[in-house]
């Protein structure tokens, strides 16, 4: 079994592209794999400034993994901050990362460019990120295509500071599935909580219906065949389709003579479908915050204990200790 990490950011409600880029894998490796699931709250600080929010998102985003089928009997949950370890190790990375290399993120430059304000945290958020990694021995990083640089620059912080001390760090590797690392919102770019273009995986069925109604579609006449490859709308129903499905879907693109609307609400009612379960599996969840607030306890005492480890490992490897 392979130790597997990936973490996720308490910023607001998940939604298709974190379940079928990220969350799915955490569930589908979980049961061969020694895998460690965490929520990001140090990471959220960067954007979440409201202290009322930021502890209710942390709950509701544990609420929403359980739901999902993380399972805290196979896989160890559990909160970021609570592993005061991680920050520890984050100062000895700093120290030796130079600043180019974060310089060319590009999710830090993004926001700069949108003339988002920039401050150290948000700088840094990458080296943090690599602590995270580099704190359990982790191998596999499931993750969809926007965190691949991030891994990457790990990889480079790893490397460095084996180079400079001796082997410590155990090097990571980026888990990311073919089909769907980067999920479409609803206006056809990357679905992102900061594009405002998501689709989420719990609520109230009949909005986000609406939201599913509303996604941007070009204004080709109904008759022309359509290539469905690459077509946003045939990407999004192929993530609840079955291959059968697809193909027929394929096919009718390919034949033309149907509206958009059609592959809409093929959506809805197919994305309804897939997260029923889920959802109702929330519902009852909800009455049982002294469950998740034990599993989060657990999972984080298992946590530091690898963590301490590891940074014992880097503090005697640097002359800390
Ligand atoms: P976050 O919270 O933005 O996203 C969580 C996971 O969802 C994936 N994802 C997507 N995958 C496919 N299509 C999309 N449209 C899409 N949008 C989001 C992300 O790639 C991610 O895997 N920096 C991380 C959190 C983090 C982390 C870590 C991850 C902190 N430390 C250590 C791995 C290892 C982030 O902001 O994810």
């Amino acid at each position: 079994p392979k130790r597997v990490l990936s973490g996720i950011q308490p910023t607001g409600r998940p939604h298709w592209g974190n379940y079928f880029g990220a969350i799915r894998q955490y569930i589908q490796l979980q049961d061969e794999n020694d895998g460690f699931y965490f929520i990001a709250d140090l990471h959220a600080l960067t954007s979440v400034r409201d202290a009322a929010q930021l502890r209710q998102n942390v709950m509701d985003i544990a609420l929403d993994l359980l739901a999902l089928g993380l399972d805290p009997k196979q896989a160890t949950l559990f909160v970021q901050s609570h592993v005061p370890e991680v920050s520890e190790l984050c100062w000895i990375l700093l120290s030796g990362t130079p600043m180019g290399l974060l310089q060319r993120c590009v999710a830090y430059k993004e926001k700069v460019d949108k003339g988002i304000p920039a401050d150290a945290g948000l700088f840094t958020y990458p080296v943090l990120q690599a602590a995270d990694i580099l704190a359990y021995d982790s191998q596999l990083v499931p993750v969809g295509a926007d965190q691949v640089q991030h891994i990457e620059v790990c990889r480079d912080i790893a490397g460095r500071f084996n180079h400079q001390y001796g082997e410590t760090f155990v090097m990571p590797k980026a888990n990311v599935l073919d089909d769907s690392a980067k999920v479409p919102g609803t206006d056809g770019e990357k679905m992102s909580k900061s594009y405002d273009n998501t689709l989420p995986l719990f609520g109230e069925v009949k909005p986000i219906r609406k939201q599913i109604m509303r996604i941007t579609t070009d204004s080709r006449p109904m008759e022309e065949p359509k290539e469905p490859a690459g077509h946003h709308l045939f990407q999004l129903y192929s993530l609840f389709a079955d291959s059968g499905q697809r193909d027929e879907m394929a096919a009718m693109y390919r034949r033309g003579g149907f509206g958009y609307g059609e592959v809409k609400k093929a959506i809805a009612e197919a994305s309804e479908a897939y997260f029923a379960d889920a959802r109702a599996r929330r519902v009852d969840l909800e009455k049982n915050l002294d469950y998740v607030g034990e599993v989060l306890q657990a999972g984080a005492e298992r946590a530091r204990s690898v963590a301490a480890e590891v940074l014992l490992r880097a503090q005697q490897a640097s002359g800390l200790k």
